[in-house]
Parts: C-alpha cells; sequence; structure tokens
C-alpha cells in the first residue's frame, strides 16, 4: 500500500497530538511530536539559566545548539514515542507551563528552527509519518499529501489542557493556562519565521464541539482516501 505524508499544524491545545497518534497507530505510521522538540529546546535553556525571571537571553541558547541531541525512543510498556534531551528522558518535564511559557519566544529563533526542521524532514524521508506542530504542511512537508489545520475556540483547549495538567499532579490554574493558550497563539501566528498560518491545501477541522470518535472518524476518512488513490 502507498505510504503518505500526513501533516497535522494547529493552534495550541487543539488535540493535535492525540489524533496524530491514533492516525499513526491506525496505519502503523512513524507519529513525531514536533512541540516536544522545541519544548526540549526551551528546557534546556531553563536548565541552563538561559532564562531568567521572564527573560531569555537568546546568544547562549544558539551557541548552545551543536551540544543539544534530541532523540525519540518508543517507551517499551505503553508503546508511545518519548523525546531524550542529551540522553534523558525528558517526556514530563517538557509539559509543564513553565515550559510553556518560555517555548514560543525560543521558537521565534530562525536558529533553532532550522536545526529542527532539517531533523524533521529526514525523519519523513520514507514517508509513513504523521507529523503536528505549527509549521509541518507549510515549511517542513510542504509536498504533504494530508494537510490539516485543527481549531477550537480558546475556553475549550484551555479546558482541556487544564485537566491534562490537574490529572497528572501539577498545581496551576485555569486562568493561567487560558492566559498561556491565548499567549502562544499571538505569538506563533505573528512570528517572522514560518507563522502558524493555514496552508491553501490544507482541510480545517474546528473541534470545538467534536468528541475524540467523530474526530478520529473523520480524519480516519481522509487519510484513507489518500492512501487509496482516492483523492
Ligand atoms: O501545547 P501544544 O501541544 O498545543 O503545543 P506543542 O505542539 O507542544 O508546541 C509547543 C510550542 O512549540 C508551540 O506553541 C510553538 O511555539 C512551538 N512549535 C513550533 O513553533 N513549531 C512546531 N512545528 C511545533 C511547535
Amino acid at each position: 500500500m502507498k505510504k503518505i505524508t500526513i501533516a497535522i499544524d494547529g493552534y495550541s491545545s487543539t488535540g493535535k497530538s492525540t489524533v496524530a497518534k491514533q492516525i499513526a497507530d491506525y496505519f502503523d505510521y512513524v507519529y513525531v511530536d514536533s512541540g516536544a522538540m522545541y519544548r526540549a529546546i526551551t528546557l534546556y535553556a531553563l536548565q541552563n539559566d538561559f532564562i531568567s525571571e521572564n527573560k531569555f537571553d537568546k546568544n547562549p541558547l544558539i551557541n548552545s545548539l551543536n551540544n543539544i541531541n534530541l532523540k525519540f525512543n518508543k517507551n517499551s510498556s505503553t508503546g508511545k514515542a518519548e523525546i531524550f534531551l542529551n540522553g534523558i528522558n525528558v517526556e514530563r518535564e517538557i509539559r509543564t507551563l513553565r515550559v510553556s511559557e518560555f517555548v514560543s519566544p525560543i521558537a521565534t529563533l530562525s536558529e533553532v528552527r532550522a536545526k529542527l526542521v532539517q531533523q524533521q524532514q529526514i525523519m519523513g524521508n520514507d514517508k509513513g509519518i504523521v507529523m503536528d506542530g505549527r509549521d509541518i504542511g507549510t515549511v517542513v512537508f510542504p509536498e504533504a499529501e494530508l494537510k490539516l489545520f485543527m481549531n477550537a475556540n480558546a475556553e475549550q483547549r484551555a479546558k482541556r489542557r487544564f485537566n491534562e495538567l490537574i490529572e497528572r499532579g501539577d498545581s496551576v490554574s485555569y486562568e493561567e493556562i487560558l492566559h498561556n493558550v491565548i499567549e502562544r497563539d499571538r505569538i506563533d501566528t505573528t512570528r517572522k519565521d514560518s507563522p502558524l498560518i493555514k496552508a491553501k491545501d490544507a482541510i480545517e477541522i474546528d473541534n470545538s464541539e467534536m468528541n475524540l470518535e467523530d474526530q478520529f472518524q473523520t480524519i480516519l476518512q481522509l487519510a484513507k482516501d489518500r492512501v487509496a488513490g482516492r483523492v
């Protein structure tokens, strides 16, 4: 069967990674969470004190990019790919609100983007990949056979992210999550390098009112049509 490339972009906390994983599992494709890579670089900046209080110093980070090694390894018990920063599993640490607060400013840096886009394109060389992020359909895989652009209202998205963080035991407030979701959208859509925009040929999906099963079935049908060459 023909292998395709599936690019899923959209606003923060729109559930891109949930559906991306479901689709990748269905077709036995590789799933790559490109946001995890930007988050891991942000964690590195925090760990090395390139961020103090509410400011980050971009030059030491840019000068250190060659020392940052990112790899995804499958967790043998859950079957899910987890990100390793210089050999250490940081899958959990990259999801904190502290990382979320700095990831969008760091993702504006062209040096950071160039490094990550190059790695992402190598991962997609053989197709059979589902990648989610902000610039996947526009920059990383402009030739992807299926491009999706996900949206939902900000309150709904903040509620989902708040629940995720509370469930894992983080102490956060709904208001600060909502603020972060809105602020990241603003930075991601207005940055100069690779802003979040809908690719011309992307299909827009608003999942504010969709349950996970409806969303999965809708996207699965779009993917099946492309794998079968019907579209
Ligand atoms: O929290 P959520 O899952 O929505 O976001 P994420 O996919 O983990 O991405 C975190 C941040 O990384 C985004 O807000 C962007 O600033 C940045 N990012 C990016 O610039 N380009 C990508 N392809 C993926 C993420």
